[in-house]
């Protein structure tokens, strides 16, 4: 049960307060083939949050102007001009000028984090990411290469079509497709990950407000089937040159080198991660609410 809290300001003539609910506000976004408000997905887990949280302020975030829009949009609205529409929605809602919290699907997760370095109206004070892909795919949903070598031959086909201009701009999972086979046509060719991983270049705004967050939480699904590698959604990858050795990130260069303020965001405590058994978003609400909710969302 939510307890009202007072807000205090100590002012020249004296205190002044005002009750309201404890609970920071919230913002999903979902992922791709998803959409904002379906009441099998996000529309149910926002009505859990606020059944939880009592007077909780959660918004679902719509890409576009409608709820089939908005799932067009997970793939073929350029993520950088989909930062750009929630950034503006944020902009707006005075109910998230304070801060919020976020809690990112899938892509939705990459899409948050680019929020949190580009946007300056997104105040985040605790940044949820569930199984989202910060290293990006090198591979097809449902498609181990390991335990399939068509896998391996279809994701080195797609290789040639991810970095080509055209498909980087009308395929948003394009500009997540990783490919360590090259590394510097990825960094050169991938209009958006790249960017927000400052690989080419640092872009001091984005370390700077990623250490703004409090925390940022990263949950890996270890069965997952659809994201390859798996580790992505710890921020690890495979080592460059090859496509089966893997690299975690407290051993990648972007943390030694600190490119994002990673590293000195883990030294301050603010880096978590956690890996559930499971497929790609396969948790149990008892789960969410003690090692998400209770720790993170109850603030
Ligand atoms: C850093 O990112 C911000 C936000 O996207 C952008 O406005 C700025 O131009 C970038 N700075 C550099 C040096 O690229
Ligand atoms: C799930 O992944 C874990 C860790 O990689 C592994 O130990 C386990 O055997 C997997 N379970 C299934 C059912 O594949
Ligand atoms: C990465 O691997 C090292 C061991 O090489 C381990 O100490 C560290 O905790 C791992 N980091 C992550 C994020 O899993």
């Amino acid at each position: 049960m939510g307890v009202p809290i007072l807000r205090c300001t100590t002012l020249i003539l004296g205190l002044f307060c005002v009750a309201s609910y404890g609970y920071t506000p919230i913002v999903l976004w979902h992922g791709m083939g998803d959409s904002c408000c379906f009441s099998f997905s996000l529309g149910a887990f926002k009505n859990r949050l606020t059944q939880q949280l009592p007077g909780v302020y959660v918004l679902s975030l719509r890409i576009g102007s409608s709820m089939v829009n908005d799932v067009e949009n997970g793939y073929f609205m350029h993520p950088n001009k989909q930062v750009e529409e929630a950034c503006e929605t944020i902009k707006n809602d005075p109910k998230l000028s304070d801060g919020f919290n976020a809690v990112g699907f899938s892509q939705g997760s990459q899409f948050l984090r680019a929020l949190v370095q580009r946007c300056s109206a997104a105040k985040v004070k605790n940044l949820i990411s569930l199984g989202g892909q910060h290293q990006g795919v090198y591979g097809l949903p449902n498609c181990g290469s390991l335990s399939h070598p068509t896998c391996d031959y279809f994701r080195r086909l797609l290789n040639h079509a991810a970095y080509n201009s055209f498909v980087q701009k009308r395929l948003v999972q394009a500009t997540y497709w990783h490919d360590p086979l090259n590394e510097d046509l990825y960094k050169k060719s991938s209009t958006f990950l790249s960017d927000i991983n400052n690989e080419l270049t640092v872009n001091e705004s984005y370390k700077e407000n990623i250490l703004k967050l409090d925390n940022f939480v990263m949950v890996l699904f270890e069965n997952d089937t659809m994201v390859q590698p798996v580790e992505s959604e710890f921020f690890g990858f495979y080592k460059p040159g090859q496509s089966v050795e893997l690299v975690n990130l407290t051993n990648s260069q972007l943390y030694n080198e600190d490119r994002l303020g990673l590293r000195e965001l883990d030294n301050k405590g603010g880096l978590h991660f956690l890996a559930l058994p499971g497929n790609h978003l396969e948790f149990e609400w008892p789960w969410f609410i003690k090692m998400i909710m209770e720790p993170y969302l109850k603030n």
